[in-house]
């Protein structure tokens, strides 16, 4: 979500803790953003009464909206003029009064509440695509999954290299949301794997796509087996594994079109004794891609806490890796190990 404003500080109320949680970024209407954001929502914050301000929010609208982004105006003063304004610069909606800006950013919030209430350093890209493959409301719209999943995890493969593994590791742990949470370190821990061995550009970026999209069909499973407290019966564990397959036909029907990120969805809870689901493959039928993601998945849901379990330290969720020889390719674990854990 992106905030154009001419306002020098935005001091308080809603857009304030938009801000704060790294939900909004802020762009002076005079500063042009140095990111784009496809399909991103676009608030303008803007006295529409000053001619200025008007004219600079329109050559910034004109660069910056993607021909699908909403843009919602939030009219402090609505009268006639601003309204007609806020209509001719192409406004999808209007927010007037403070109490009604305040009660619309409100369920903004709400719907990022799986947000920090700190700057994130999670890119936006990331945040959008997140929020697009893991609520299946949005399912329902046509849109170019490939191009979303690439873009989300092209950032996360920015923001890893960039910052380190550990930065990153700490920074989602922080969020509330534990789909999310798990979807961004399976991501994050696939980029710095991807970059520890030296894989090309094009490698990292199919390996942490994979590790961003694997759990994907979890957004279909309904949340109170997800985050029940207790252990699961039996069709409760038969409804959980049903996500691979899900997730690969959701991607595959909504335009994803890379088998090597398609295999991993449907794969990553296969072992390489054959005892894994959904099909029961064993080692040899597994590509590396996948036991890579397998691996970096099940490390996340060690180092997780999870509403059935407290997490373990980066080195025991190792160790469980070692420990099970016959379930994960031991050459890829040591080599993991090199991308988490200091030598
Ligand atoms: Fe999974
Ligand atoms: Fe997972």
């Amino acid at each position: 979500m992106l905030l154009f404003t001419d306002r020098e500080l935005v001091q308080e109320g809603e857009l304030k803790r938009l801000i704060m949680r790294g939900v909004c970024r802020m762009f002076p209407i005079h500063a042009a953003p140095t990111i784009k954001v496809k399909n991103a929502l676009i608030l303008c914050d803007v006295d529409l009464e000053n001619l200025a301000s008007a004219s600079m929010l329109r050559l910034a609208l004109a660069v910056h909206r993607a021909p699908d982004s909403p843009v919602v105006f939030l009219l402090r003063d609505r009268n006639h003029h601003t309204e007609s304004q806020a209509r001719a610069l192409g406004a999808s909606d209007l927010l007037s009064g403070e109490e009604g800006i305040n009660a619309a950013l409100r369920q903004l919030m709400a719907k990022f509440s799986f947000l920090k209430t700190h700057q994130s350093c999670v890119p936006p890209e990331t945040q959008l695509a997140i929020e697009d493959l893991l609520e299946p409301n949005t399912w329902n719209a046509a849109g170019n999954y490939q191009g979303l999943i690439d873009a989300g995890a092209q950032a996360v493969l920015d923001a890893v290299e960039a910052e380190g593994i550990h930065h990153w590791m700490e920074e989602v742990m922080s969020y509330d949301n534990l789909t999310y949470q798990h979807c961004l370190l399976v991501a994050g821990t696939a980029a710095a794997f991807g970059s520890s061995l030296g894989f090309s550009r094009e490698d990292k970026v199919l390996l942490t796509t994979a590790g961003f999209a694997h759990d994907v069909g979890k957004a279909f499973i309904p949340l109170e087996i997800l985050n029940k407290e207790t252990a699961l019966d039996a069709a409760e564990i038969a409804n959980v594994r049903r996500h691979p397959m899900i997730g690969y036909a959701i991607l595959k029907e909504h335009g994803v079109q890379n088998t090597d990120v398609l295999g991993c969805v449907r794969s990553h809870h296969e072992l390489l004794d054959g005892s894994g689901y959904p099909a029961g493959l064993t080692g040899n039928s597994l590509p590396d891609l996948v036991k890579m993601v397998t691996i970096c998945d099940v490390f996340s849901a060690l180092v997780e806490r999870r509403t059935y379990k407290q997490p373990v330290t980066s080195e025991a969720a190792y160790d469980y890796l070692t420990d099970n020889e016959q379930w994960f390719d031991q050459a890829l674990v040591r080599a993991f190990r090199r991308s988490i854990l200091p030598t």
